[in-house]
């Protein structure tokens, strides 16, 4: 049975930096809070020229040029995101025109835990058989439903995208064990209400309705605190590997407390995790691509390294896995 090595990868963000400052006059904040709470300094916030499609177009270009490959390469298109730019179009649908692909293409819905559900999903097609080239794409652009007079979200969250590229090899590489899970339960923590009013035949009598994400921080806090670390060692079990044999931590960019916490039970010292949201915050499904892209560029992973990922968000829902890093015979396999 192959596995999916990642050969490729990128990211993109939008170039209006919003920083702790510029917040500060908007809303009832400091950058001392802001900084002390969550460990984020600026963020990324689209402008009218871009939406998802841009950014995660670009990142999905970089991701393949880095491959060394064309879009026309490409058998296959996952794209997680909660922020599409059409409901009726897959976002991957317009990843794909954008990009001159011919792929197929879905989207995975699971918010911030996107990226590392729709990894999970690319890498099954992959070791079925079924394909040998997968792009996977993490993008959104959440500030379009920020509101941003309500302090306790809009200091979180950015917009930006990454991408890799995943190639069948018969060597042990790409994602060895993965887990997944959701708690619709706690799906009133995090959601964006009034959603629904967009709609038709209910947009007449909501006029003025942009909806807005809405959260109960400390509920999802403790969630992401638990889960953070439950599903990574369930991970790394499921590999069959232990504690020592993690060389690095790519989490879910949320909040510092909370990637500390994860990296404690893990026992790796900061150095050994991955860490962007001081200058990103959190970009939802893009935060693990753009952390993986910007580790592997930084020459933090090398050939070999065990690496574990894992996100938590909306839903509830989570995902963590293993995977090993590098691209040993992969083109071998791939031909
Ligand atoms: N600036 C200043 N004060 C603030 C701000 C702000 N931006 N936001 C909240 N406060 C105030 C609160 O009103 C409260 O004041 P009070 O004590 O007078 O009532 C005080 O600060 C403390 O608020 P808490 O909510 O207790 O602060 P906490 O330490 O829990 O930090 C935070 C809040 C950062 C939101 C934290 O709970 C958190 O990170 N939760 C997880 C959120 C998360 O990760 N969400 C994304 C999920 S991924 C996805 O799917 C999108």
């Amino acid at each position: 049975m192959p596995y999916a090595a990642i050969t490729g990868w990128g990211f993109a963000v939008p170039d209006r930096v919003v920083t702790n400052a510029d917040l500060e006059r908007m809303v009832e904040t400091s950058d001392e809070w802001i900084v002390s709470r969550t460990g984020i300094k600026e963020r990324r916030i689209v402008s009218q020229d871009d939406s998802t499609t841009s950014l995660a177009a670009l990142a999905a270009i970089r991701a393949v040029e880095q491959a060394g490959l064309q879009p026309t390469d490409i058998e296959l298109i996952v794209v997680a995101t909660c922020t599409a730019d059409d409901f009726l179009v897959s976002q991957a649908a317009l990843v794909q025109a954008a990009i001159g692909s011919k792929a197929a293409a879905f989207d995975v819905g699971s918010a911030c835990a996107g990226f590392v559900t729709a990894l999970d999903v690319a890498t099954q097609f992959i070791r079925s058989g079924s394909y040998k080239r997968v792009l996977v794409v993490g993008a959104d652009t959440l500030s379009r439903y920020i509101d941003f007079t309500d302090r306790s979200t809009c200091v979180l969250f950015g917009d930006g995208a990454g991408a890799i590229v995943l190639e069948a090899t018969n060597e042990e590489r790409g994602l060895l064990a993965s887990v997944m899970g959701a708690d619709g339960s706690g799906s009133e923590h995090l959601f964006v209400p009034g959603a629904a009013r967009f709609a038709p035949e209910s947009a007449d009598l909501f006029p003025d309705a942009r909806p807005h994400v809405q959260m109960n921080g400390q509920a999802v806090y403790k969630f992401a605190v638990n889960v953070m670390n439950e599903a990574s060692i369930e991970a790394i079990e499921k590999a069959e590997m232990k504690l020592d044999d993690i060389d690095m931590l790519i989490p879910h960019q949320a909040n510092i407390r909370i990637i500390e916490a994860a990296a404690k039970r893990l026992n790796l010292p900061m150095d050994r995790v991955w860490v962007n949201l001081d200058r990103y915050g959190n970009t939802t499904a893009a935060t693990i691509p753009i952390a993986i892209s910007e580790a592997a560029a930084a020459g933090k992973l090398n050939e070999g390294d065990n690496v574990v990922v894992v996100a938590f968000g909306a839903g509830l829902a989570w995902a963590a896995g293993v995977l090993r890093w590098g691209v040993a015979g992969t083109r071998n396999a791939a031909q």
